[in-house]
């Protein structure tokens, strides 16, 4: 996996030291632990498996063999509080990458799900850690539904896998690496400067949620349409009243009026 990853890589700096582990607990754990010592940033830790898998909301990240289990381990020197930022920036290299690799087309749900026909095919944990100085490092991990036949009859109504959408087994590594050589570009593009004005365009095309009716769980319950993301990655949201109000990731939780999305 290691070699073939390398194969397939073509970024400057993002993925040169990559940390394998066939069967881990968790690639988030290992890349946390990992940025805590003096470990590089881009250093990618990759798993075949994962046996303690986790996502968002505290819940667990199911995590068979077939898949792509990987965190990012990066050291931005950006402000705290535009580093959740970067989670819409994943999302948008994971949505190219997939469209690269496998030919489906993919959509976004805001802030950083990857959807197809209205299932979620991959997730992003993302994680960071600060110290006296500001942000100390910050581990983006991903999981991708890729040959996965089955799903659990809890979610086998919400999930999907590239296999179960176009029939074909996909290679983990070379997914990984079409990931990380768009990421790369991404993320520079990003830290120059800390917002998402360069990539706002490409990632409203993709939005599933725009133009769409959706629910605000916020205190109070609300709904509107969605007309995209600012230059902050913030949603914009038009309420009844033909107000535009903005929704923050991490905040509240956005669903669509019928379902998942
Ligand atoms: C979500 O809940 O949507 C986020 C899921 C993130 C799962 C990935 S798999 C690789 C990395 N390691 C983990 O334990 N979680 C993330």
């Amino acid at each position: 996996m290691k070699e073939r990853i390398k194969e397939c890589l073509q970024t400057k700096w993002l993925g040169k030291n990559i940390i394998y582990e066939e069967r881990i607990d968790s690639t988030n754990l290992l890349a946390k632990k990992i940025g805590e010592e003096n470990v590089m940033s881009g250093t990618v830790v990759v798993a075949e498996q994962q046996t303690a898998g986790r996502g968002r909301r505290g819940r667990a990240w199911v995590s068979p063999e077939g898949n792509c289990y990987f965190s990012v381990l990066l050291r931005p020197q950006i402000h705290v509080e535009h580093a959740s930022r970067l989670t819409l920036v994943a999302a948008l290299a994971l949505a190219e990458a997939i469209m690269g690799v496998s030919s489906i087309q993919v959509q976004i749900k805001w802030p950083n799900d990857i959807v197809v026909n209205g299932r979620k095919l991959c997730g992003i944990l993302t994680e960071s850690s600060l110290d006296g100085n500001g942000l100390k490092y910050v581990v983006i991990g991903v999981g991708i539904n890729v040959n996965q036949q089955e799903f659990d009859i809890a979610i086998s109504d919400i999930a999907t896998s590239i296999f179960a959408e176009n029939g074909q087994l996909t290679d983990c590594a070379c997914l990984i690496a079409a990931f990380l050589n768009c990421f790369e570009c991404y993320f520079e593009q990003f830290v120059m400067t800390e917002d998402l004005l360069g990539l706002q365009e490409r990632y409203n095309e993709l939005l599933v949620n725009c133009n769409r009716e959706v629910r605000i769980l916020d205190v109070e319950e609300w709904s509107g349409v969605a007309l995209g993301i600012n230059e902050k990655g913030e949603l914009l949201v038009r309420n009844h009243m033909g107000e535009v109000k903005t929704v923050l990731a991490g905040e509240i939780s956005v669903r669509g009026i019928y379902g998942y999305v």
